[in-house]
């Protein structure tokens, strides 16, 4: 149990190695864990008929989501995902790498201005840049000048781990002082995407972004438009989906470099010889492949989304286990990750796992840092896209070094952190 309350996914890890690939754990709700890519593959590929997201933890997300993309389902969530998906299609998702590769390029900047020993909070600048990223790219300007207060609630959206949530998505009625905390904090980010969305329409098409789409977007049947709270609910999603996943891989990422300095300086010779001191262009990314394997191993290490739910609509047999009708499912990258058929060494950082020829004969669902399945990630395109041109700039212009004195562990949130943040400092190249 305290395991449970303060590092799930060491637990769900733990479980799955000592008792297999198909685990019930018996608690206040029986939990099944599946860890076998066979028995993942079922349950994200069949549709929310066999296995919905009408589960607690989509429930939790929901008190500040709504029911945008991530925790929409059924039939409603068929009609935005055809409205939305296409619009993070990799024509207009390549058509922000200028936008990405300004607010990197200032950032690193500001931070020419700490490169004598200034100790960085590198957690918190990612968190920063990603928002910036997905503020520009997705909503044009309108949340730059929102950009510190949304932070701050974000910060008390996440306070609690997920379980703590959980119970108190029950009780969330009750007026303790972290309900009544949350219940403001989801105000006022309600007050600023309602104040956006009523700009935008005042001021007729904006910058062609994914709000002005959002705006336009037509059900195809009914020939209607999503109304206000919808609309709401799907740029908080894209706003909040679109940030802490991806300040998560790069924070992840430079931390892995900064403890592994022979893979950092075959990255960084490659980015140089290849770009010779300028920033990445998406056409770049096909001739620097040791930097998209690099992204890749440390979501395996590291999957920012360490785990996702479905419910078994009906009973299921995996292979001789009965999943019965109802029933709560769990797949946790994070274990999957290391499961030790699938993942040589799992423990291991060795970008040359993801080398092209080496993962022929892979199993496709071993490796899911963005699901798989209808409900898989839309912004995968636009993320691998990010952490590489970002991490492109930042390694030619600095070398991170990671505060040696300082605890780093993993907490599961809704993505996984590091639990006490991670110190760097850092110099020239
Ligand atoms: C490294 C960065 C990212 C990671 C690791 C990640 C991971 C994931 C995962 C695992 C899911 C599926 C969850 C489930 O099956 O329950 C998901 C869904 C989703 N992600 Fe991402 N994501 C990232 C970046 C982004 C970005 C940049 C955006 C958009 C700007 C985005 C938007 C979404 C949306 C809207 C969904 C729900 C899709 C649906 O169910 O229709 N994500 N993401």
């Amino acid at each position: 149990m305290r395991h449970l309350a303060t590092d799930p996914h060491v637990l769900l890890h733990q479980l799955l190695r000592v008792y297999g690939d198909f685990v019930r754990w018996r608690g206040f709700k029986d939990i099944y864990l599946v860890n076998h890519p066979d028995f993942i593959r079922p349950v994200l590929s069949q549709d929310y008929r066999r296995f919905s997201k009408r589960v607690i933890d989509y429930r939790v997300l929901a008190q500040f989501m709504g029911n945008g993309l991530v925790t929409n389902d059924g039939p409603h969530w068929v009609r935005q995902h055809s409205l939305i998906q296409p619009l993070f299609g990799s024509r207009r998702v390549n058509g922000f790498e200028a936008r990405i590769n300004t607010l990197t390029s200032s950032l690193m900047d500001e931070w020419e201005t700490r490169v004598h020993g200034d100790t960085l909070w590198i957690d918190r600048e990612m968190s920063r840049l990603t928002f910036g990223i997905v503020g520009a790219t997705l909503f044009g300007s309108d949340l730059e000048r929102h950009a510190g207060e949304v932070a701050e609630i974000i910060e008390v959206i996440n306070l609690y781990p997920a379980e703590v949530r959980a119970l108190m998505t029950l009780f969330s009625w009750f007026p303790t002082p972290y309900n009544l905390k949350w219940r403001r904090a989801v105000k006022r980010l309600d007050r600023i995407v309602y104040g956006m969305i009523e700009a935008r329409r005042r001021g007729g098409a904006g910058d062609d972004d994914i709000l002005d789409h959002l705006i336009r977007a037509l059900d195809e049947e009914s020939g209607e438009g999503m109304d206000e709270r919808q609309l709401r609910d799907e740029v908080v999603t894209l706003m909040l989906a679109g940030h802490e996943t991806s300040a998560n891989a790069l924070t992840w990422t430079l931390y892995l470099l900064g403890t592994h300095p022979d893979v950092e300086a075959r990255l960084t010779e490659s980015l140089t010889e290849t770009l010779n001191g300028a920033a990445a262009t998406a056409d770049d990314l096909p001739r620097l492949p040791y930097l998209k394997q690099v992204v890749q191993e440390s979501m395996r290490i590291y999957p920012p989304v360490w785990c996702y739910a479905r419910r078994a609509e009906q009973q299921e047999e995996f292979d001789g286990y009965v999943l019965p009708a109802n029933a709560y499912v769990v797949v946790a990258p994070y274990a999957l990750h290391r499961h030790p058929d699938f993942w040589p060494d799992p423990e291991r950082f060795d970008p040359d796992r993801f080398q092209p020829n080496r993962g022929e004969g892979r199993h496709p669902y071993s490796y899911l840092p963005f699901g798989a399945g209808p409900r898989a990630c839309i912004g995968a395109g636009m993320a691998m896209l990010e952490t590489q041109l970002v991490l492109a700039q930042i390694l030619q212009r600095f070398k991170v070094h990671v505060v040696s004195d300082h605890p780093v562990e993993t907490t599961a949130k809704v993505t996984l952190r590091p639990r006490y943040g991670i110190p760097v400092t850092l110099s020239r190249r």
